[in-house]
C-alpha cells in the first residue's frame, strides 16, 4: 500500500509520494479530449496526459480528458471559478485521479509488468479543504475520494493503452494551511524539528488561487475561535491582469496558467501582432500591490483580534508570487516567508497521513 499527501489545489494539483521527496504539479485544468493528430510525441507524459476517467464520485464516467498542460494550451480549457467548492468538484477529482495514476506507476519502487495489463494502486492518502469548507464539507469529500477509481492513458507517451485502478483505502482530511504549520515544525521522521511553532501561538495566512487561509495555531491545534477564511486568491488578480493587458495590447493569455508561469519566470514581455514588444511589468505592478495590501489588512485584522499570535506564516503560491509586495505593504510589521511555499500543504498532508497510518499500526498491535 502507497501513502500519499495530495493537494487538490485550484490552480494546481500536487501529489508527493511517501519515499520521495519529488512532488508532481498538474495544472487543474481540463478540456473534453479527443483522437489528437500527434505531430511529433511530446518528450514526457506531464506534457500529454490524455484520459479517460471512471469513478462512481463522478456526474459524468467513462469520458475523456486532456489533463494538466495538454489542456492549458488549448482555446476551450476550462480553469476553476470562485463558486467552485473543490470538495465536490468533478474537475478537481478528474485531475487528482489523473495525478495518482501517474505518479503511482511510474514515482516509485513500484514496477509492473508488462502493458495491457491492468496496474492496481492502493492508497492512504492524506489530503485537505480550506477553512470555510472543512467543517461542513469534510465528510462528503472523503466518501468521494474512497472508493474504487480508474485512470485509461490514452495519447500519453510511454503510457499509451495503460489501465489504472485506483483503491483508496483511507483519505485523512486536514485543514489548509495547517497541514502547512505541522511540515514546517516536523522533521521527515515527525520529530519536532522546530519548538517555536510546535509549542506556540503561530499565525498562518496561506494564500492559494482562489481562497486565502488564516489558521491560528495553538500548540499545533487549530484555534476554533479566531481561525477564518477568505473567498479570495491570486486567481481574481490573474483574471484583472489578463483583462487589462487585451486592452491595453490587444494580447490574450489562453489561461491564467500561461500568465503566472511567465511570472514565475520573470518574464513579463509579451509580443504584439506587427507591432513589436510590450512589457506588462506595470499592469503586474498595480494589480498584485493591490492585492498584496488587501492581505496585509486581513492579516493586522487577525493579529488585532488575537493578540498573543508570536509570528505570521505567509505561504501557498500567492505568498511566493506576492512576496516583495507584501514586504512593502506591510512596512513595519514582519512576516515569515519559507522556500517552496506552494509545497508546504501537500508535505503536510503526506505527513499527517504518514502519522495516521502509524498510530492505527500502534493501535492494531496493542489491541
Ligand atoms: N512563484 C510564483 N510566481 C507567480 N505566481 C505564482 C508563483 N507560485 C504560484 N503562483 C500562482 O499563485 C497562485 C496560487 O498558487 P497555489 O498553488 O497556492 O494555488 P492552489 O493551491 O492551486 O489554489 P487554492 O489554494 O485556492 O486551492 C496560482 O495562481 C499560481 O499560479
Ligand atoms: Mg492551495
Amino acid at each position: 500500500m502507497k501513502i500519499a499527501g495530495i493537494d487538490l489545489g485550484n490552480d494546481s494539483i500536487k501529489v508527493v509520494h511517501d519515499g520521495s521527496r519529488e512532488p508532481v504539479i498538474v495544472p487543474n485544468i481540463v478540456t473534453p479530449g479527443y483522437e489528437r493528430h500527434i505531430l511529433q510525441e511530446e518528450d514526457s507524459p506531464l506534457k500529454a496526459l490524455d484520459v479517460t476517467v471512471y469513478s462512481p464520485s463522478l456526474t459524468h464516467n467513462n469520458r475523456r480528458w486532456f489533463v494538466g498542460l495538454l489542456a492549458s494550451e488549448l482555446e476551450d480549457n476550462i480553469e476553476l471559478e470562485d463558486m467552485d467548492n473543490k470538495a465536490l468538484s468533478d474537475q478537481s477529482l478528474v485531475v487528482a485521479l489523473t495525478a495518482l495514476a501517474f505518479t503511482g506507476i511510474t514515482h516509485s519502487s513500484y514496477q509492473t509488468s508488462s502493458f495491457s495489463q491492468t496496474d492496481e494502486l492502493e492508497y492512504v492518502i492524506g489530503t485537505g479543504l480550506p477553512v470555510r469548507t472543512y467543517t461542513r464539507f469534510r465528510e462528503q469529500f472523503e466518501q468521494r475520494l474512497v472508493g474504487e477509481h480508474e485512470v485509461m492513458f490514452m495519447s500519453t507517451p510511454q503510457l499509451r493503452g495503460r489501465k489504472v485502478k485506483i483503491r483508496i483505502r483511507k483519505a485523512v482530511i486536514s485543514i489548509e494551511g495547517a497541514a502547512a504549520l505541522f511540515n514546517l515544525a516536523t522533521q521527515e521522521n515527525l520529530q519536532i524539528q522546530n519548538e517555536e511553532i510546535y509549542n506556540g501561538v503561530i499565525g498562518v495566512c496561506e494564500i492559494g488561487a482562489l481562497t486565502t487561509d488564516l489558521p491560528v495555531i495553538r500548540r499545533m491545534n487549530i484555534d476554533n475561535h479566531f481561525s477564518y477564511g477568505e473567498q479570495m486568491g491570486l486567481a481574481g488578480y490573474l483574471d484583472l491582469i489578463i483583462r487589462e493587458v487585451e486592452d491595453q495590447f490587444g494580447y490574450t493569455f489562453p489561461s491564467r496558467a500561461k500568465l503566472s508561469q511567465r511570472i514565475k519566470q520573470q518574464n513579463y514581455v509579451i509580443q504584439r501582432i506587427g507591432e513589436g514588444q510590450s512589457s506588462i511589468k506595470p499592469i503586474v505592478d498595480t494589480y498584485f500591490s493591490r492585492a498584496a495590501q488587501r492581505i496585509v489588512d486581513l492579516i493586522k485584522k487577525r493579529w488585532k483580534k488575537c493578540p498573543d499570535i508570536q509570528c505570521f506564516y505567509v505561504i501557498g503560491g500567492g505568498a511566493a508570487a506576492l512576496k516583495p509586495y507584501l514586504i512593502d505593504a506591510a512596512g513595519p510589521i514582519k512576516l515569515r516567508f519559507v522556500q517552496d511555499s506552494e509545497l508546504q500543504n501537500v508535505y503536510g498532508y503526506l505527513k499527517v497521513a504518514k502519522n495516521r497510518v502509524n498510530q492505527s499500526l500502534t493501535t492494531d498491535t496493542a489491541q
